[in-house]
């Protein structure tokens, strides 16, 4: 068998990697057309930072594992068309910041209709409004050779950043959509026999093309719904004295509430949750659901407030200006373990920081410096060739933080819990401002040390 994936993004890359890693009888070739993409798949720093993730892409690459630019060749001698290029939220025209962009789904479909040159299985694995696929197989029939048969799948990914590989090799469940004819069910069979070589039997679900499509979207809005609910709580906990994160332990302990997703913080980021549920929100609007689409919008609503806040929070406590003065921030990327800053609560809180005039110096340990500025929108230097004066990246923590008038923590980093806090105390101007957004250090022993400390929900 031969699959091709189309896509070698974060989800692409480490999903057909680990297809690779269990299936040694199985030619996988990823393909994208972004040329440095796929020339970093073919070198010894691999565009995505994961976890576990070298270990599998090194022990596939090169026998049954292959990163191409030629999505033709791969489409061509492919069984299996997987497809996962980006679905962002749109940009432009109607329903511009609501609708998903599908122009490089479209593209693809169009691109395996020209090329093709025998019956495939087409899967939809990046994330699609429900009843995409029905668009899919109208541009694959309208434009295709005599003959062909195109059997389209939906097989959304649920894998996290930064736990990708775990995710991946011992997933919760995966979930197989297709259509009720005997073709749609033995494409459903064919897909399942590939996640079947390691995946118990019970755990890929099979359902139709549309209940898989939007289980999807509605996984993560269910997921980001549980943040927001935290999120809103823990602003009351700071009026009532409470603490968010007692609160969150003692609710998760019912067995009916559980204990993951619920911890509080300066709001969700990543590449999914707010495209999906704007894209939820955009959906129920179009099916006439306008108080449906009310109540998911108020989930992104609760997180931007939730940002806000604690921006906010960092301006009122250095006595309600930041011109000029140094900010430090802890962590760009929108969680532990991950490169991508995607929707990062980092870059709305360093833009509004920024837009008052502070000076921010910043420190993560995976992000590149030109990832940073960009997302800042901040040229890496002045018009004379010198250093941008407004953001300075440093590599080393203790460098970032010296003559600080704050320090906010907003990627929560194994490494920053580490840190030797009385030298970081030492070196700042005082009085010396923590703004915990992850609640991840030791506050009592912070304040005993000398630090002002502000934690979310505390
Ligand atoms: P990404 O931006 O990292 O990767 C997409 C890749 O597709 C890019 O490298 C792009 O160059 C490539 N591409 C675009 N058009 C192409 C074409 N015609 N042929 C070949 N390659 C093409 O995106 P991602 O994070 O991997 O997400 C992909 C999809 O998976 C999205 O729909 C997303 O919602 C979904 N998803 C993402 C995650 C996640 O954690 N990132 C998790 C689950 C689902
Ligand atoms: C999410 C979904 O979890 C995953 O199933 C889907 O396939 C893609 O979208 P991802 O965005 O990679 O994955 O990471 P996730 O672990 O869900 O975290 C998303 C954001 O929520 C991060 O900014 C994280 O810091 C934040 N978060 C998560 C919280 O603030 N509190 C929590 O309790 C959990």
């Amino acid at each position: 068998m031969k699959i091709c994936c189309l896509g070698a993004g974060y989800v692409g890359g480490p999903t057909m990697a680990m297809i690779a890693h269990k299936c040694a009888d199985i030619t996988v070739t990823v393909c994208d057309i972004n040329e440095s993409r796929i020339a970093a798949w073919n070198s010894d720093k691999l565009p995505v930072y994961e976890p576990g993730l070298d270990e599998v892409v090194q022990g596939a690459r090169g026998k049954n594992l292959f990163f191409s630019t030629d999505t033709a060749k791969g489409i061509k001698e492919a069984d299996i068309i997987f497809v996962s290029v980006g679905t962002p939220t749109k940009t432009y025209g109607a329903n511009a910041g609501k609708a998903a962009d599908l122009k490089f789904i479209e593209l693809c479909a169009r691109s395996i209709a020209e090329n093709a040159e025998s019956s495939k299985i087409v899967v939809e694995k990046s994330t699609i409004p429900v009843r995409t696929a029905e668009s899919l197989k109208t541009v694959l029939a309208a434009n295709s050779k005599p003959g062909l048969e195109f059997n389209v799948l939906s097989n959304p990914e649920f894998l996290a950043e930064g736990t990708a590989i775990e995710d991946l090799n011992d997933p919760d469940r995966v979930l197989i959509g297709g259509e009720e004819t005997e073709g749609g069910q033995k494409a459903v069979e064919a897909l399942v026999s590939v996640y079947a070589r390691w995946i118990p039997r019970d755990r890929i679900l099979t359902t139709n093309l549309w209940s898989s499509e939007l289980s999807k979207l509605v996984a993560n809005a269910f997921l980001a719904q549980r943040i927001s609910s935290i999120n809103s709580i823990s602003a009351l906990c700071e009026a009532t004295g409470a603490n968010v994160d007692e609160v969150a332990f003692a609710i998760g302990k019912d067995s009916r509430i559980g204990p993951k997703f619920l911890k509080s913080s300066v709001g969700y980021g990543g590449s999914c949750f707010q495209k999906d549920l704007l894209n939820l929100v955009y959906l129920c609007g179009h099916f006439g659901l306008p108080e449906v689409a009310d109540y998911w919008q108020q989930v992104v609503s609760m997180n931007e407030w939730q940002r806000n806040r604690f921006t906010a929070k960092i301006i009122e406590s250095l006595f309600n200006t930041v011109n000029g003065k140094k900010i430090t921030m802890f962590g760009f990327a929108f969680k532990k373990d991950t490169n991508d800053t995607r929707e990062s609560a980092a870059i709305y809180i360093g833009r509004s920081l920024l837009e008052e005039e502070a000076k921010l110096a910043i420190h993560d340990p995976e992000v590149e410096a030109e990832q940073i500025f960009k997302d800042l929108e901040v040229p890496a230097t002045e018009e004379d060739g010198s250093p941008s004066k407004s953001v300075t990246l440093y590599k080393d923590p203790y460098a970032a933080t010296e003559k600080s008038h704050g320090l906010a923590i907003l990627t929560e980093w194994d490494s920053f819990k580490e840190l030797d806090y009385q030298r970081i105390y030492d070196n700042m101007m005082k009085p010396a401002f923590i703004f915990d957004g992850r609640n991840i250090l030791d506050h009592a022993k912070l304040r005993e040390i000398g630090f002002k400390v502000y934690s979310i929900g505390r």
